[in-house]
């Protein structure tokens, strides 16, 4: 079957690794898995104060360079907080936002709405990150994602949706080794794009990528972008560890090359 976007994967690296020199490090063998790939988009979000460093090794490489958050905010008296323009000046353009750590930090659905805003305005990209706790069987975990879309939304231009990419995370499923299966993955991607198409068209779902990421590893990579029809991985535990990070990537390469 035809795939409809070009994979992308990212390697969030949290609060991981400990020092610059394993974080550089880190990220030249990243880049040396990835020297070949062409059919995949790749990305790794160091923590911030790695970043610089990282996006000078990474420069006109096909490796991006994401944040893990950023403040809605452009300059001012907010003691610990990073913005866009800083990011803009490191040659960071992209930001995951709303991550589920994030917000069980206190981040309200409001405040990742405010980062969405700023960073579509800034010109960035936004990889918004949505997912249930649990999922009970009377189906309420679809309209808690619904809940955290919507807000995330409210006000996202139509006319910049290229911008955006969402990620699947079900609490559930991050760091526990209890990775979706593809038909849950695959339900929710469906129910996201449903509410895409409600809230601008369905031609909008040609502009935005909606990746899964919970435990994935390069044990159930194949089978979540054959069967689960992800359009790539938002990749936390693995992505620490260069040669599976590089395996993933590789698998989905070779999916797209089986597709085409
Ligand atoms: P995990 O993390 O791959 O370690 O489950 C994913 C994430 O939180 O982005």
């Amino acid at each position: 079957m035809k795939l409809t976007h070009t994979p992308l994967i990212i390697g969030n690296w949290k609060m991981n690794p400990q020092s610059l020199l394993v974080a550089t490090s880190l990220a030249k063998e990243v880049l040396k898995e990835v020297s070949r790939v062409q059919h995949v988009d790749v990305g790794i979000a160091p923590p911030s104060i790695f970043l610089e460093s990282v996006a000078a090794l990474t420069k006109g490489k096909k490796l991006k360079v994401v944040a893990q958050n950023v403040f809605h905010e452009g300059l001012g008296a907010r003691t610990g907080e990073i913005s866009l323009p800083m990011l803009k000046s490191i040659n960071v353009a992209a930001s995951i936002i709303g991550h589920s750590e994030r917000r069980a930090l206190g981040e309200t659905n409001e405040d990742t709405n405010k980062k969405m805003l700023a960073i579509v305005k800034s010109g960035g990209t936004a990889i918004l990150c949505v997912g249930e706790k649990e999922r009970d069987q009377h189906g309420n975990y679809l309209s808690f994602v619904e809940q955290e879309l919507r807000d995330a939304l409210e006000d996202f231009p139509k006319a910049k949706l290229a911008q955006l990419v969402v990620a699947y995370e079900p609490i559930w499923a991050i760091g526990t080794g209890n990775t979706a299966t593809p038909h849950d993955a695959l339900e929710m991607k469906l129910f996201i794009q449903k509410l895409l198409s409600d809230l601008y068209g369905r031609p909008s779902l040609a502009k935005v990528r909606i990746l899964y990421g919970g435990s994935v590893s390069k044990q159930n990579a194949a089978e979540l972008l054959v069967d689960g029809h992800a359009d790539g991985f938002l990749v936390g535990g693995a992505s620490l560890r260069s040669a599976e990070f590089g395996e993933i990537v590789k698998i989905a390469e070779r999916h797209v090359r089986d597709s085409i």
